[in-house]
């Protein structure tokens, strides 16, 4: 296949956010040793994408970079050692060092690459990386602490709608914490027996009266501020809050008496450093169980489409409601 010498992509001039985003002609970029070539089918945002265009994630990259961390694509070229995946349709991860999926190609390391199977769509491959896959080893940890009872924040956006389901399947109780009725409207509509509306007075109280009935011992908080310490609180003795979000942007408060009395931890979660500590074969059999699940405990909703011309658009109204679902970009389309 020739291609292109020249690609369409949204890239990033500074890290001041959505405002610093320029959709731009850039070099077709070339697949090195281990690396593969993925001409992006879709691709969506998260919360991460968001922080790191401000600069709030774990790591920077030089600038202009294209942000973008997950997308689905077709692999149309390998570097020497990932020939294997040629003609692949994927599932992929932008490379740390790397620009990212908002571009029309993106070149990635081949580990970053998961096959799809014939049944999962494309939009279904851009969203089942980086949160179903957290989903499952959030809840695979608090197992491993010997949870039966589990509470978590920010319940109503996508991975805490799957938690729940997840909870579901295992058999085990799941409180939700959201901030606004609506969502609690959404999760009661999901089945979700517990849900709990943090803006209502008196939430505290009944957040540990719950948590003290359902012997909760084990917390996913992607908020932060205060409401890490209201967690710490609200779980058993020798219980943990897993910290895998900040969605406040404020730092965690919290009582230091429930880790020295209570004995209790508070510990934190990245996905990149949990696929690194994986065998390849570990991360691909998990990536085959996810794809099982696509239709439905590991769905992601979706509430727009957008072509690279229209994306920004499609990001702000994400950034604006995230509990109405993902949006897609689709770089291969061009009008509409
Ligand atoms: N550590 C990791 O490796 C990892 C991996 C995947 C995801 N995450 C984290 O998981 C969290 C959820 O991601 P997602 O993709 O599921 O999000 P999402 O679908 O975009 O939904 C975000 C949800 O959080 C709510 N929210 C936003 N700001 C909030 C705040 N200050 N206080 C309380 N709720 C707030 C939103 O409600 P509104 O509609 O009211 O704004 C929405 O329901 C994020 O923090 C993300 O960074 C971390």
């Amino acid at each position: 296949m020739s291609l292109p010498s020249t690609m369409q992509a949204l890239q990033l001039s500074n890290y001041s956010g959505l405002d610093a985003l320029i959709l731009t002609e850039t070099p077709m970029p070339q697949p090195g040793h281990n690396d593969v070539l993925v001409k992006i089918l879709a691709t969506t945002a998260n919360p991460s994408d968001l922080h790191f265009m401000k600069g709030e994630y774990g790591f920077t990259k030089p600038l202009p970079v294209v942000p973008g961390f997950e997308g689905c694509g077709l692999v149309v070229a390998a570097g020497e050692g990932a020939e294997s995946l040629q003609g692949q349709r994927v599932a992929c991860f932008a490379a740390q060092d790397k620009d990212g999926t908002w571009a029309e190609y993106m070149v990635t390391g081949a580990n970053n690459c998961f096959p799809l199977q014939d049944h999962v769509t494309d939009e279904q491959g851009t969203t089942m990386l980086v949160n179903p896959f957290t989903a499952i080893a959030l809840l695979n940890l608090a197992q491993e602490a010997g949870a039966k009872a589990v509470v978590q924040t920010a319940a109503a956006g996508q991975v805490g709608r799957m938690v729940q389901r997840l909870c579901n399947d295992r058999a085990i109780s799941c409180v939700n914490i959201v901030r606004r009725e609506e969502q609690v409207t959404l999760l009661k509509g999901d089945g979700a027996p517990y849900v709990l509306n943090s803006s209502e007075d008196g939430f505290f109280d009944t957040l540990r009266q719950t948590c003290r009935e359902l012997k909760v011992s084990y917390a996913f908080d992607a908020v932060g501020g205060r409401m890490t310490g209201m967690l710490l609180e609200a779980i058993r003795r020798g219980g943990t809050v897993n910290v895998y979000g900040v969605l406040s942007g404020k730092p965690a408060s919290l009582n230091g008496g429930q880790l020295i009395f209570g004995d209790k931890t508070v510990t934190g979660f990245w996905l990149s450093r949990w696929f690194a500590r994986q065998e390849r074969s570990t991360a691909l059999d998990v990536s085959n169980q996810v794809q099982e699940l696509l239709d439905d405990t590991l769905q992601s909703a979706i509430q727009g489409y957008y072509t690279l011309a229209t994306a920004l658009d499609g990001l702000r109204t994400y950034e604006d409601n995230m509990t109405a679902g993902k949006v897609i970009i689709q770089p291969a389309v061009t009008t509409g």
